[in-house]
């Protein structure tokens, strides 16, 4: 009777475990059968190598499909062939929404982004991102080892190239690596026992090394360096223009020292485009950008 009983809590015990893991199973597979809402054409154009005219965003708007607001109201901008744009603005006035729309994570409600003269929608996606690399503002922070953490810019190279090592050295990672326990192979975070944990301002300089790896055409830092410190930050921005001499680059940042030597800056408003040209003109403009320029300056003063 005694072991009849125990059986058949066993088996009572089992049946409810297998409802339980069942009702996360369903949450896989709702998951697994979401579509993606952006779709590959079926003819789709190769993407231009080198790019020759550039690119133009051509009075964009967009709205996020769950609220009312528009976030980006008739956006015009262009980026021509090796040229380092930057975007300023304040928070939430679009400038991150943008990138988004460059690398297709979502499509304009209205006008058009082409390059080269092509809509980026006759692109194949994934010719799309393999020619640009971003980090965004909340870049990923993977539970591998220094040396995965950077190779992940670019998996179609072998684990031991040395171009990984270029690239930290490029987003000054290399130091940081350095002095980890195992060097390149240090497990990052805290998820592992063996893992270390980086400050924020290291993990950005590993990301970093990780959005050069890539051999991209276009290269997009949002806010990549707002945790680094001062020194860290110059000298990224000192070696910039050299290493993207022949990118096309777009950096935002709220540190105007950094976007002082970008060779064009829009500043966005309200997900508006409201001021536009060099650090001289908008200087000379005496518009928003000055403004705000002064105030930042003046606090060092
Ligand atoms: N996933 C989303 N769904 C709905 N609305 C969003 C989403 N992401 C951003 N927004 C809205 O879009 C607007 C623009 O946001 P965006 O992130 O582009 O601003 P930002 O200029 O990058 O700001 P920050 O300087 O803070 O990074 C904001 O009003 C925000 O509320
Ligand atoms: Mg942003």
């Amino acid at each position: 009777m005694q072991r009849g009983e125990t059986a058949l809590q066993g088996v009572l015990s089992g049946l409810s475990g297998l409802y339980e893991d069942n009702l996360f199973l369903n949450n896989l597979y709702e998951f697994l059968d979401l579509k993606p809402k952006i779709q590959d054409v079926t003819y789709p154009k190769s993407f231009p190598i080198p790019v020759r005219q550039g690119i133009v965003v051509d009075r964009v708007s967009f709205q996020y499909s769950n609220t009312p607001r528009h976030a980006l109201h008739d956006v015009s901008l262009s980026i021509r062939p090796k040229e380092t744009i930057a975007l300023v603005g304040e928070n939430g006035s679009g400038k991150t929404t943008l990138i988004k729309l460059l690398c297709r994570l979502y499509d304009p409600t209205k006008g058009n982004i082409t390059i080269d003269g092509i809509n980026i929608q006759d692109f194949e996606i994934a010719d799309l991102r393999q020619n640009m690399s971003v980090i965004f503002q909340d870049y990923a922070k993977y539970h591998f080892s220094a040396r995965e953490n950077i190779w992940l810019g670019n998996v179609q190279i072998p684990l031991s190239d040395s171009s990984i090592e270029s690239a930290a050295r490029r987003g000054g990672a290399h130091e940081v690596i350095q002095h980890l326990p195992n060097g390149y192979d240090t497990v990052l975070g805290k998820l592992f026992e063996t893992g270390e944990e980086l400050s924020i301002g290291q993990w950005q300089k590993v990301a970093l090394a990780r959005a050069f790896l890539r051999e991209s055409q276009l290269i997009v830092l949002d806010e990549p360096t707002s945790a680094m410190d001062p020194k860290a930050e110059y000298e990224v921005f000192q070696r910039f223009k050299e290493l993207t001499k022949d990118q096309m680059a777009v950096i935002i940042s709220h540190r105007l020292s950094t976007v002082k030597m970008a060779d064009r800056i829009y500043v966005m408003s309200k997900g508006r485009i409201i001021e536009q040209g060099t650090h001289t003109e908008l200087m000379a403009l005496q518009g928003d950008y000055a403004h705000l320029f002064e105030t930042q300056a003046q606090s060092y003063r």
